[in-house]
């Protein structure tokens, strides 16, 4: 690793100098005002650890699992739209990095890459998946998730609307020519676009584009995802597969028990890296209740801001079983294509490990003793 890559920051500030302006923006940005993004960096920057001592730390153990899953440390790569916008290697570049490191890769619905052709990579994968209005298109991309081998489908329910990103409006954010949702782009448009036409959607003219509210894909999201979405539907998930349903973006004890009650197998603690409601909860903060309500029950991972090995620890100490890791991967996919996430996975195992150390933790199952700062 370059000395001028020692910390997720130098890779964020390299990323940002290789980075297309529009690219950056898009990666970079949260909702409205911001808030969020540096408010879940403090919520892990004002939890306290209380390390112990004299604990025989030479040789720790930092593995754990997580439905199943055999994590070398615990963390796994978030599901995020457009890798290719980072890299000309995208979704494949991550997977490859993922399964060198054997971290597990959740595949978002919005990739750029098709997922039965990330599933060619070998090495653990969740599926994200985003409802669509066409409940059919839905039923597919869970049925071609399962039978494409995914081991978990990860469904995002934070984002009922897109949260107003304004410099991706001010860009009039799209994707470049050639670039393409790939997983989407065997449906048809027309059954569930109502009078917004395909060629409306994608590629507007300026005219159009004023028209919108919101970028190009505040108007993408409004014509497809669902902002219906209710419990009722993760019963109809729950009935589609067999596959254990993990809801990402529960901020609240009450709606973690409830997922508990329609059968899922975990919740995912996120504000999506503070891209959708910009007064939400941090999710240092949204954490121990919910841990404290469904924590044993089922997993709990927790989302945004993670930098550092001690954050990784704080967020076990507050009852997480792992992390996700969001736009870390995507700073060292910009950097260095496959051997940049390669890189970035290693500084966050390295420093997880010594962070261990320095609280005397030889195993993760001890770090839910560091609590109480
Ligand atoms: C560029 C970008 C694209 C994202 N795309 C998705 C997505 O397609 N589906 C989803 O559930 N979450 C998505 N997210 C949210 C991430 O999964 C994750 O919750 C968030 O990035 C974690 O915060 P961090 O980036 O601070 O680590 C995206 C986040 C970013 C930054």
């Amino acid at each position: 690793m370059p000395k001028s890559l020692l910390t997720i920051a130098d890779y964020r500030k390299a990323a940002r100098k290789i980075l297309p302006r529009m690219a950056w923006d898009y990666f970079r940005s949260g909702a409205d005002a911001q808030t969020l993004l540096k408010r879940n960096r403090a919520g892990w920057d004002a939890m306290e650890l209380r390390p112990r001592v004299l604990v025989d730390v030479s040789n720790i153990d930092t593995s754990t699992t997580v439905l199943g899953l055999n994590l070398p440390f615990p963390a796994l790569i978030a599901p995020m739209a457009y890798q290719k916008l980072a890299h000309k290697d995208g979704e494949i570049a991550l997977a490859r990095a993922a399964a060198a490191s054997d971290v597990p890769y959740i595949v978002s619905t919005m990739a750029t890459t098709g997922l039965e052709e990330i599933a060619k990579v070998p090495g653990p994968k969740w599926f994200q998946l985003y409802c669509h209005k066409d409940r059919a298109i839905t039923q597919d991309l869970v049925q071609r998730a399962e039978a494409a081998g995914y081991t978990a489908l990860v469904v995002t329910v934070d984002a009922p609307v897109l949260g107003r990103r304004i410099a991706d409006e001010r860009n009039s954010f799209e994707l470049p020519k050639g670039m393409t949702r790939a997983n989407l782009d065997r449906y048809s448009l027309s059954s569930v676009e109502g009078k917004t036409s395909r060629k409306a959607v994608l590629s507007p003219r300026p005219s159009t584009l004023k028209a919108m509210e919101g970028s190009h894909l505040s108007e993408l999201f409004r014509t497809r995802q669902d902002a219906s979405l209710n419990w009722r539907d993760i019963a109809w998930l729950r009935s589609l597969t067999d596959l254990p349903i993990l809801l990402k973006g529960v901020l609240r004890a009450d709606d973690a028990t409830r997922a508990s009650d329609a059968g899922c197998a975990g919740v995912i603690v996120s504000n999506h890296g503070g891209r959708q409601c910009d007064a939400a909860l941090s999710t240092a903060r949204a954490l121990p209740e919910i841990a404290a309500a469904v924590g044993g029950k089922l997993a709990v991972l927790v989302d945004g801001a993670i930098e550092w090995g001690t954050d990784i620890l704080r967020a076990l100490a507050l009852g997480a079983d792992a992390v996700l890791i969001g736009r870390p991967m995507l700073w060292g996919l910009a950097v260095g294509g496959e051997q940049g996430v390669r890189d970035v996975l290693d500084l966050y195992r390295s420093d997880f490990v010594r962070a261990m150390q320095l609280c005397g933790c030889a195993n993760v199952g001890t770090c839910t003793e560091l609590a109480g700062g």
